[in-house]
């Protein structure tokens, strides 16, 4: 069973706690999008797509719980916005079809986030943007009332990133930072937009002389 397609009618209602952290990311992710083409990936029941929608050129925002696009479709939702059923770490969009992609509160819920981010790699044009905003939990790993609430009704975490973790996952796995913000709520979350750092080859000699043609990411 999907628990997601379970807490898909009640989300939004649940999210209602962190309304500060979701203006932020209603506003900061408007601006940002002006005039882009964007893909949100885990969109829930579309909160954020339908925020950043008028200011966007267009959003197709999924999810991988049929029940949340459900959910997504049933509201008012701009003209430039559509959704669909997918899985974040296979997508059918072809490589270089998008300025933004956005996954806010997922990555730490996927256990194989390293291949979402790849898929995120492919399918963002030369030089765009991922807006990866998530979740985080404090140092030492102690989880907070509502932590431990979400636990208790079934919802898992596979990865319980602290901020610092979380920064490091992304710039291991070949992003650069560019912009970063902590905003505190019922649990604290990380904004962070990020770029891809630049693929060069790398000469590396070997013992015998040799030259292999490893690659490397430099920031
Ligand atoms: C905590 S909710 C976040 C929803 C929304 N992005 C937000 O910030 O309010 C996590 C969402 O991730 C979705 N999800 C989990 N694994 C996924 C995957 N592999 N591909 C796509 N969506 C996934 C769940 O169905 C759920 O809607």
């Amino acid at each position: 069973m999907n628990i997601w397609n379970v807490f898909a009618p009640v989300y939004e209602f649940s999210m209602r706690t962190q309304k500060n952290i979701y203006d932020f990311l209603y506003a900061r992710i408007a601006e940002v999008a002006k005039g882009k083409d964007v893909l949100e990936l885990a969109t829930g029941p579309g909160m954020i797509a339908r925020h950043i929608a008028p200011a966007a050129k267009s959003v197709v925002a999924t999810d991988f719980a049929p029940k949340m696009i459900e959910t997504a479709l049933k509201a008012k939702n701009p003209d430039n916005l559509s959704f669909e059923v997918a899985d974040a770490t296979s997508l059918r969009f072809a490589d270089n079809s998008f300025d933004i992609v956005v996954i806010a509160n997922a990555l730490h819920i996927i256990p194989n986030p390293e291949k979402a981010l790849e898929e995120i790699r492919r399918v963002l044009k030369d030089g765009g943007l991922l807006i990866a905003p998530n979740f985080f939990f404090r140092e030492g790993g102690k989880k907070n009332l509502w932590q431990k609430f979400l636990s208790l009704v079934g919802i898992r975490f596979a990865h319980e990133w602290t901020e610092k973790e979380y920064k490091a996952f992304l710039e291991s796995n070949g992003w650069k930072i560019k912009m970063d913000r902590v905003i505190e709520g019922r649990i604290d979350l990380i904004y962070v937009e990020c770029i891809l750092g630049i693929q060069v080859p790398l000469i590396h000699s070997n013992n015998s002389g040799g030259v292999s043609n490893l690659r490397d990411t430099v920031a």
